[in-house]
């Protein structure tokens, strides 16, 4: 009975466009029947055994449990797991027309889970955002799991973007009484660093916000992350009128120094943009296997000054540089950029339906 397993998990099949079907669906279903060694054994054998093998066929796949369905407003995880698909080579041995699988699974390393965090709240350019992000994610290569943080409550709006996109994603809501502009996106990455905790997710974890601009050679580097690595992100800056750098200086993979620009923060410990880190989620919940020296949860704070959130929460993750690992080596290449370009307080339609678009603004004559 090798061949009643599972490898995607139930997420999987939520994905709009169709999921690929299991690999065990296909093991059971490609049957071999060899009908001229049945023939021999007398008239009324064949049809016995036709229907001995169509009963166990049919059998097999009543069998095979199918995942439950998990409901799309994330409101319950008890239950949530995930498993990167490994590409497995089969090979199927016919036996009296049932066949087993056999698994051959050292040759291939599955693909490392990457955790996108991205927190989100309605705004005038918050449609645009969302889908951009989105189509940058469902090129990259999967298991990919994308963790939509809002605050207060789950929108419509939010939940149609997501529900469109493709990309396995999880629609989270931060409860929290966020007072602040600058503690929303603090509060909603913890509810995220909460969720990866709680179930133990195994991959890398991506702060990555929803104005950002992201490439794809970004996601193929965070697969080669094993603890904590960072790069430096391109932005403008905050008078629009030129762009800077913010990151590592590598020597090889080696961490030999930062770029930095404002002079008020030279006195921050490591300078890094929120979007120039990622690391493995096992710091969160296996702190002992990283000799982590904190007891407390692995967050971001709310009691620091703009500016400082990223360092106090890397200051968490790692002792200091000798930890970190430049991506790519070098660190020679922009991944990403950070635009602040954001128009806050403009309104947008309600639920991105025109009701009333009959007044023509120029007629066609
Ligand atoms: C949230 O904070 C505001 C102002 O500090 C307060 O008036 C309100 O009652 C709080 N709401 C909850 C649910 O705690
Ligand atoms: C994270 O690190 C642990 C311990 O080294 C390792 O077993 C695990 O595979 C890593 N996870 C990823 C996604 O790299
Ligand atoms: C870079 O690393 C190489 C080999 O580890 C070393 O020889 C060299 O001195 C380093 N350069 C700097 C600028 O640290």
């Amino acid at each position: 009975m090798a061949s009643i397993r599972r490898t995607l998990s139930p997420l999987y099949h939520n994905r709009p466009g169709g999921a690929a079907p299991s690999p065990s669906q296909k093991g059971t279903t490609k049957q071999h029947n060899s009908p001229q060694l049945l023939s021999r054994r007398g008239p009324w054998r064949r049809p016995f055994y036709q229907f001995l093998a169509f009963f166990l066929i049919g059998f097999l796949l009543g069998m095979t449990p199918y995942g439950q369905i998990d409901d799309m407003n994330g409101t319950d995880h008890s239950t949530f797991q995930i498993k990167p698909p490994s590409n497995v080579k089969r090979e199927e041995i016919g036996v009296d027309g049932v066949s087993f699988v056999a698994e051959d699974l050292d040759l291939v390393v599955p693909r490392k889970l990457v955790i996108v965090v991205t927190p989100t709240y309605n705004r005038a350019m918050q449609a645009y955002y969302l889908n951009r992000v989105a189509q940058t994610l469902r090129l990259v290569e999967p298991p990919v799991l994308w963790i939509v943080v809002e605050g207060n409550a789950a929108s419509f709006e939010t939940s149609e973007i997501l529900r469109k996109t493709g990309v396995m994603y999880r629609h989270l809501v931060c409860k929290r009484n966020m007072t602040s502009f600058k503690d929303r996106g603090v509060h909603q990455r913890n509810t995220a660093l909460e969720h990866i905790e709680l179930h133990k997710l195994d991959g890398i974890v991506y702060f990555a916000d929803d104005d950002n601009v992201y490439s794809l050679d970004l996601f193929r580097s965070l697969r080669e992350i094993r603890r904590f690595g960072t790069w430096p992100v391109a932005m403008l800056a905050p008078s629009k009128n030129k762009a800077i750098l913010e990151g590592p200086v590598c020597n090889g993979s080696q961490v030999i120094g930062w770029h930095t620009n404002e002079k008020s923060k030279r006195v921050r410990r490591f300078h890094v943009d929120m979007s120039g880190f990622a690391f493995n989620s096992t710091i969160l919940w296996d702190p002992k296997r990283w000799k982590r020296p904190f007891s407390h949860p692995t967050r971001q704070l709310d009691t620091v000054k703009e500016g400082f959130q990223e360092t106090t929460f890397i200051e968490q993750v790692v002792a200091d540089e000798s930890d970190m690992e430049g991506v790519p080596p070098a660190c020679s290449r922009i991944l990403n950029w950070h635009l602040h370009l954001d128009a806050l307080d403009v309104p947008y339609p309600q639920g991105w339906v025109m009701q009333k678009n009959l007044e023509a603004v120029v007629t066609v004559r």
